[in-house]
């Protein structure tokens, strides 16, 4: 039987991160750590473009620009998002793609979901920017 702790801490860790033609990349990959990763260079490299992609793979969507189109590397044609994750001692290898045209596709396991609404709450994810903060200013 499981203890109620365990189904509290739902474990789920994000273990790496390909790119291909998402954004400012081209191909690019990426390994966490299970605790604390820290994205680190100069401006306009692509930090935020990660964790947007990270974002995708949770939401099917990006964060900062809901045009897909537009998430596509530019002068290219289709992005590809991958994402393999350990979700309560499972793999789960996530993929998020789009081509201009076609409808995109989320894949949980090589599976392609009917209906994104069905994916969405699989991986909980919050994503919290300066411009949340500068809503909350405008609120006060
Ligand atoms: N569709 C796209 N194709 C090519 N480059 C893009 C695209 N969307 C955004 N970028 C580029 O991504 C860069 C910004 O990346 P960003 O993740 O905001 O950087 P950082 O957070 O490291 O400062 C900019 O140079 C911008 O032009
Ligand atoms: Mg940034």
């Amino acid at each position: 039987m499981e203890s109620k702790d365990s189904n509290i801490l739902e474990y789920m860790v994000l273990k790496n991160l390909s790119l291909l033609n998402y954004k400012n990349f081209e191909t690019a990959s990426f390994e966490f750590d299970s605790k604390i990763n820290c994205l680190v260079g100069n401006n306009g490299v692509g930090k935020t473009n990660v964790l947007d992609a990270i974002y995708h793979l949770s939401f099917g969507k990006s964060y900062f620009n809901p045009i897909t189109v537009q998430n596509i590397k530019h002068g290219e044609g289709f992005f590809v998002i991958e994402g393999n994750y350990d979700k309560k001692n499972r793999e789960e290898k996530i993929i998020v793609s789009a081509k201009r045209g076609l409808k995109k596709i989320i894949k949980r396991n090589g599976k392609p979901y009917p209906r994104f609404s069905e994916h969405i709450g699989f991986l909980p994810l919050v994503i919290i920017s300066p411009a949340d903060r500068d809503l909350n200013c405008r609120g006060k």
